[in-house]
């Protein structure tokens, strides 16, 4: 049994100490929870992929409480710097190639001369990270494939055992992950769409970002197909449920069913989604999901719906 602890001075001092010790904590972030190990020693990353049951080839990101923590572990272009002073902390994820002063695992890192950063914006993880002292890396807190967890129920549900501690955030308020954006190559690119609207990031640069697929060299290595995969048989773009599915709108309907947002506002509905999914996989087999606009926080949203909907 793994406990489920509110984030005070006391629990983050003990959960410092499980870093310490090479242990797993869950700790909550803006986006989803996090299950964070310390990112320099290689037998707990070891444990933490274990755990979650996931495919060593797929990196993890380093998450800071500081600039200075950042600037060691990953060198800043100019680029890099002015995203990071305007999106951190927040739910911005850049890789980078790693500094020679970097202290983050080669395990953690999958061997790459690139590093994934991020300086989440939840106070609980600063706090953590902080007492710390140095980055922690921290996937999703679920099992590898399933759904990302934005409760600590979720967590526990999925990790019970597993891990040594869970701190209680309640509810993540952006309810979908980072946004990665790659600055290794000759263009910035867009490695996974996520809380950061796309379309934000592009004004801010100044242009386009690249995208996965236009460019050979460009991809996260994790970006797997079939993820977030609920139990349920899921039908995207639906106008209306069919018999035995259960229904996830967005935006005013009369289904009666469950609803992303009734306003139709994409905040609330990236929020709201990995709840819902987890909640209706438990009690259907099958969903049927309502169109989802794919602009703004919608990208995002359709592509976590997509690989959900999935089948190998
Ligand atoms: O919002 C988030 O980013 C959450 C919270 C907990 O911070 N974390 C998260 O981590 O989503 P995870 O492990 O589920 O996703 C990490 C993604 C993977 O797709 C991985 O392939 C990619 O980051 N990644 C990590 N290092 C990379 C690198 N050096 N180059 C390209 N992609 C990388
Ligand atoms: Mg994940």
């Amino acid at each position: 049994m793994t406990a489920i602890a509110p984030i005070n001075p006391g629990t983050l001092q003990l959960a410092a100490s499980f870093l310490r010790k090479g242990g797993l904590v869950a700790m909550p972030t803006e986006t989803v929870y996090g299950l964070a190990c310390d990112a320099s020693n290689p037998d707990a990353v070891a444990r933490l992929y274990a755990a979650k049951g996931r495919p060593q080839f797929n990196p993890l990101i380093a998450h800071v409480a500081s600039f200075e923590m950042a600037q060691a572990e990953a060198v800043f272009s100019e680029a890099a710097l002015a995203l990071a002073r305007n999106f951190w902390p927040g739910p911005l994820t850049l890789v980078l190639p790693v500094a020679q002063t970097g202290t983050v695992c080669d395990l953690a890192r999958s061997g790459l001369d690139t590093i994934a950063i991020r300086m989440p914006a939840h106070p609980g993880a600063r706090s953590l990270i902080a007492g710390f002292g140095r980055p922690v890396v921290a996937p999703s807190a679920n099992r590898s494939g399933h759904i990302s967890p934005t409760l600590a129920d979720h967590v526990k549900a999925d990790l019970d055992g597993k891990v040594d501690l869970i701190l209680d955030g309640g509810p993540c308020t952006q309810g979908i992950e980072s946004t990665i954006v790659s600055l290794v190559g000759d263009r910035p690119a867009l490695l996974r769409a996520g809380a950061v609207e796309t379309s934000v990031l592009e004004s801010f640069l100044g242009e386009p970002l690249a995208r996965a697929g236009e460019e050979d060299d460009i991809s996260a290595p994790g970006q797997l197909k079939s993820h977030y995969a609920p139990n349920a048989h899921l039908r995207l773009n639906a106008d209306a449920p069919e018999a035995g599915e259960a229904w996830l709108g967005f935006g005013p309907d009369t289904f009666g069913g469950t609803n992303l947002s009734p306003n139709g506002n994409l905040a609330e509905a990236a929020a709201n989604l990995f709840a819902m999914l987890r909640k209706l996989d438990t009690d259907s087999d099958r969903i049927a999901v309502a169109h989802i606009p794919d602009e703004g926080l919608g990208e995002a949203i359709n592509d976590r719906l997509a690989r959900a909907a999935h089948r190998e």
